[in-house]
């Protein structure tokens, strides 16, 4: 059914840009912000300078095979020491906000003392986005924790959700001040089940188990920090980022279908949206673990301490999936990393098969389906941020693509300007389907350090060179630039 109202929704746009409305400017809602979006890891490189220690990402990238090509983000974009030309390059670009993420291990070296040094990287680099006229937005976990708390268990001890509590104050009492929105964690399902249970990521283990344990403390550690932090400053905006997908069946008649369309939902959105939202997990997701030992982890009171009120909900958006319970007749998936991002590491959700549409792939074998984004967009409102009053963004999008440099020095990259200009499209469709959505982060703003497929996948705007760190804009960059600058999306 809701595949039908997709396709009629979908056709009544094409008839109405039939009848010309392509041709004119779509334009965006006044107070709505452009941004893009990094992550320390990514970007900073600098990994062990001014007292910072590993991260269970500078240990996991030490391991034969881990990431691609044996690459570390140990120099990445430099961007600890160049972050001034970064920040005058978004200021460039018009960028209104930038998500940038802190690094525990710099700033609470082994999860141990505040390194002032570590902190005063956050606080320079705040200023400087200040004096740019560009809006500060942090995210406190971007996947690297410190490697000396992984050795005591990691996200699988309940100890660690009360260290990222003690770790939000100390950012807080650094950038309390200036930075007016904070974001707990970034995508926690990658750092619960794709690097506890699929292995796929740091800290590389592999166990239904704990990959729960990893999801349960995270989203603990969440409702703690909000809690804290709210405490200290109740202007401040705060709330969580998730990477939700659009799971459907690839035969709606088929109740095989339609289940596993139902576990991967359950496993990737409602898994950590009910708890935030609502203070429960989803029953059929407590159906589908059962025997794999959640119960041991879940404390009275927890439930309580996770469902604080957040003021903002952030949605990453990269692509949607049809799902059976068939194998597909022309699998995409490999064997490469990410990949195991679209199949559910649960035992529980064996025989879950993605099924390609035959749709234009990213770098990453991703399909572009920029309607899932409007369709995503529209559910989570109906169901958890429109009745909670939370602000809705896209705090990521983007795609990888193999970009070359044209011989006068230009990146032309028209796929990926035209995926921009798609996805915008999409939030447009949204906002007249009657979403209030706040604003669109690109990910990312300069190519980086893609986790464990190394520097090999690139999703900037701004491309680099990793020889020489020198910037370039890419065409994808002064299409944004023009669309910021318009406000609207032009024909
Ligand atoms: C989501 C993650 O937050 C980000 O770190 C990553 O680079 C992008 N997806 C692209 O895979």
């Amino acid at each position: 059914r809701r595949a039908d109202a997709a396709a009629s929704s979908a056709a009544a746009r094409t008839r109405a840009a039939g009848a010309g409305a392509a041709a004119s400017a779509r334009p965006f809602p006044p107070g709505f912000l452009f941004g893009a979006a990094t992550a320390a890891y990514q970007i900073e490189g600098a990994a062990h300078r001014d007292g910072r220690t590993d991260s269970i990402w500078d240990a996991f990238c030490r391991v034969p095979g881990a990431v691609i090509n044996g690459d570390s983000g140990e120099t990445a974009c430099e961007h600890y020491d160049r972050y001034r030309d970064d920040v005058a390059l978004m200021k460039d670009l018009g960028l209104q906000t930038y998500r940038f993420s802190s690094s525990w291990a710099r700033v609470r070296p082994d999860g141990g003392a505040v390194n002032p040094l570590g902190v005063d990287f956050y606080s320079r680099l705040t200023d400087e986005l200040l004096g740019a006229g560009i809006r500060p937005w942090l995210t406190l976990y971007h996947w690297d924790l410190p490697q000396a708390l992984e050795e005591d268990g990691g996200w699988t001890n309940r100890d660690t959700a009360y260290r990222f509590r003690d770790y939000a104050l100390s950012m807080h009492d650094a950038l309390g001040d200036r930075v007016p929105v904070w974001t707990t964690l970034n995508e926690p399902w990658c750092s619960s089940f794709l690097s506890y249970t699929a292995g796929a990521h740091a800290p590389g283990r592999q166990s239904a188990e704990l990959g729960l344990a990893a999801a349960h403390h995270l989203l603990l550690a969440h409702g703690l920090a909000i809690e804290a932090l709210r405490e200290r400053d109740a202007a401040l905006e705060l709330g969580i980022t998730l990477n939700l997908t659009v799971a459907k069946p690839v035969d709606p008649a088929s109740a095989g279908d339609l289940d596993a369309a139902r576990r991967i939902d359950a496993q990737f959105n409602r898994v950590f949206l009910d708890p935030v939202f609502r203070g429960s997990y989803p029953e059929d997701f407590l159906e589908d673990v059962t025997g794999l030992g959640l119960e041991k982890y879940v404390k009275d009171g927890d439930l309580a301490q996770i469902a604080q009120p957040i003021d903002s909900l952030g949605v990453n958006y990269y692509h949607g999936e049809f799902v059976s319970d068939r194998p597909a007749a022309h699998p995409l998936v490999g064997d490469a990393p990410t990949t195991r991002q679209t199949r559910s590491p649960f035992p529980a959700a064996d025989g879950v098969f993605n099924h390609p549409q035959g749709l234009p792939l990213t770098a990453m074998d991703w399909e572009v389906q920029p309607d899932g984004l409007r369709e995503l967009l529209v559910e989570v409102e109906a169901e958890y941020s429109g009745p909670a009053r939370v602000k809705l963004y896209v705090t990521e999008n983007g795609a990888a693509y193999d970009d070359t440099v044209a011989d006068d020095g230009t990146v032309p990259d028209p796929e990926r300007t035209a995926f921009l200009r798609e996805h915008l499209g999409a939030v447009l469709d949204a906002i007249d389907d009657g979403v209030d959505v706040h604003g669109y982060f690109y990910w990312s703003l300069l190519d980086n350090f893609e986790w464990a497929w190394g520097y090999e996948k690139r999703f900037g705007i701004v491309r680099v060179d990793y020889e020489t760190q020198q910037r370039t804009v890419k065409q994808s960059g002064l299409e944004y630039r023009r669309i910021i600058a318009a406000r609207a999306l032009g024909a």
